[in-house]
């Protein structure tokens, strides 16, 4: 939080003995910078909001960085010492750098699986969406004092996988990604489109798929080194992409190694009859939860998805002794993942003590553009090879005179930037449609837009090309651009807070957003190098502080805080 709503709040609640205090932001500043309801107080005290607070004005003393405290019918208004604020902000970011924002450690232990692909296909936009989400989250709520464990799990077992192996065999075999030119995630991936394509005119091989999962399941040795030289494939081209993401998982999880063990939490839960057997399926009750039943063994006995989901509930527990366990996933799977939160609380296994699924809405983009191997899905190798390309061009357009290798090195931190920070300006609720041009734009609500402020800051600083002094006249901030900086520089910490307690990086996007703003307004209005020294000195130190902050934001959202662009 920041230092003078923090005041404020310790200030009322001496005051007042109420354990939450919540103020509001006034729409208009003329009534202050925080404002407090007293509608809080009139149940406990009986008395109407409008005479609470003539009364508790009287008793609130101003201190510190609280220049004034006013009455206004139900609320009290404060007013924020400007010059002092501007003091204790600048000399924290300028002191704490990196780790301004950052909260005191906690002792919470938070896991987050993210991206957990299924092994048969390379990996598309949706998983773009999801990788972002979920590294931003684990950045975010590590900042703010938990430990995160990011982990990702990979389902790699059952038909899809066994079609993609059917695919190799019949379409492929003795072929290898090298010698087809291949990412080998994509050649994997295309083994089982061929399948599937066959598959329309050969009805007979769904026979097949079902003998060799069952093989695979018997650990046939001919059928596992054909998996696992598919499996050893994926992986090495999913690396590939989770590097240029820029996505990190401190621990895998697979579904192959997993799955028995599920069947054997579902006995038991069938022998104390948590589960009942239906038509030798072995099946969860949850219509009294307003849920739909859930199969959890097959009638032939095969296992199914939410089989595993039970036992790596307990397990990533076990590894772990994690307090939270976040589950980022589209929003197509909200069922599944209610009926697993629920069955896991029937079967009291000993899980995190909260269970979350972050869920997330659909990416589209524009009609026509990039589809894959699968038709209508977008590949999130082409989608980044595809920015990467109009990044250069940008640039190229910019600057006639850069090295090939700069040029590559500010294209993966534009595009990148581009295509991450679209994905975090929605509401993760929320669906939308991805659109390249727009998200690469240097203005608007993009990437390159914040990336552009931070790197417009430092070519002021290298224009300047001297130590900054340290000693500041704060009282030389006193525009209302320069407030308004200040301000929402002030409220760095608080944002990061409410991300976290809330998982969504939105919001913190939005605020970065807010800062490059009003960076820009106060750059056309307050010229730097040509003030006077003194008003220099305030204003490099300000600006300094800006672009502290819009790195840390930034760096938070995975995205890089480029020098030039
Ligand atoms: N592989 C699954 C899919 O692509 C998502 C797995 C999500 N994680 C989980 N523990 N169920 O649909």
């Amino acid at each position: 939080m920041n230092k003078a709503k923090k005041e404020i709040i310790n200030l009322l609640k001496k005051e007042t003995r109420l354990k939450d205090i919540s103020l509001e932001v006034p729409k208009d500043p003329e009534h202050g910078d925080y404002a407090f309801p007293c509608f809080q107080l009139s149940k406990n005290m009986k008395k109407n909001p409008v005479e609470i607070a003539k009364e508790l004005s009287k008793t609130l003393k101003p201190k510190k960085l609280i220049k004034e405290i006013k009455e206004a019918g139900p609320y009290i208004n404060f007013y924020i010492d400007k010059q002092e604020l501007a003091k204790s902000t600048i000399k924290n970011i300028l002191s704490k750098k990196e780790n301004y924002g950052r909260s005191k450690p906690k002792k919470e232990k938070i896991m987050v699986e993210f991206v957990s692909p299924n092994t048969n296909k390379s990996l598309h936009l949706g998983h773009v969406r999801n990788g972002i989400l979920g590294e931003s989250v684990s950045n975010i709520i590590e900042f703010s004092g938990s430990k995160v464990i990011r982990t990702c799990l990979n389902n790699d077992k059952g038909t899809g996988m066994t079609e993609a192996m059917l695919g190799y065999e019949l379409f492929h075999k003795g072929e290898t990604p090298s010698s087809q030119k291949l990412k080998p995630d994509h050649f994997v991936a295309q083994c089982y489109v061929d399948f599937k394509n066959e598959e329309k005119d050969n009805p007979d091989l769904k026979e097949k798929v079902q003998q060799t999962v069952k093989r695979w399941e018997e650990k046939d040795k001919k059928t596992r080194e054909l998996w696992k030289k598919l499996t050893g494939w994926v992986y090495k081209g999913y690396k590939q992409t989770y590097k240029e993401m820029g996505f990190e998982f401190d621990k895998r999880y697979f579904e192959s190694k997993i799955y028995k063990k599920g069947k054997d939490i579902v006995k038991k839960g069938l022998k104390k009859g948590i589960f009942v057997k239906e038509e030798k399926a072995v099946k969860a009750k949850l219509e009294k939860y307003n849920l739909p039943d859930k199969v959890l063994i097959k009638s032939d006995g095969t296992s199914l998805y939410m089989t595993q989901d039970l036992y790596l509930a307990k397990l990533k527990y076990e590894d772990f002794k994690i307090d939270k366990s976040i589950y980022v996933v589209a929003s197509e799977q909200d069922n599944h993942f209610m009926q697993l939160f629920k069955i896991l609380e029937l079967l009291k296994l000993k899980t995190a003590k909260e269970n979350i699924h972050l869920s997330y809405g659909l990416v589209n983009l524009p009609q026509g553009r990039m589809k894959s191997r699968e038709g209508n899905i977008v590949d999130a190798d082409d989608l980044i090879k595809e920015m990467k390309k109009l990044a250069k061009k940008e640039i190229k357009k910019r600057h006639k005179d850069i090295s090939k290798k700069e040029i590559e090195k500010r294209a993966k931190n534009i595009a990148m930037g581009a295509i991450k920070f679209y994905m975090l300006k929605f509401d993760n609720v929320t669906s939308f449609t991805y659109d390249p041009e727009e998200s690469l734009s240097f203005e608007g609500e993009t990437g390159p837009y914040v990336q552009y402020a931070h790197a417009r800051i430092s070519s002021i600083l290298k224009k300047y090309n001297k130590k900054i002094p340290k000693k500041i006249n704060y009282s030389l901030l006193n525009t209302d651009d320069d407030k308004k900086l200040i301000f929402l520089l002030s409220k760095f910490p608080e944002e990061v807070e409410n991300a976290a307690e809330s998982y969504k990086p939105h919001l913190l996007a939005r605020y970065l957003l807010d800062l490059s703003q009003a960076f820009n307004e106060f750059y056309h209005e307050c010229p730097i190098l040509q003030s006077d020294e003194d008003t220099k000195t305030a204003r490099l130190n300000l600006i300094l502080s800006v672009q502290q902050v819009l790195k840390n934001g930034l760096n938070l959202l995975g995205i890089e805080a480029p020098e030039a662009m």
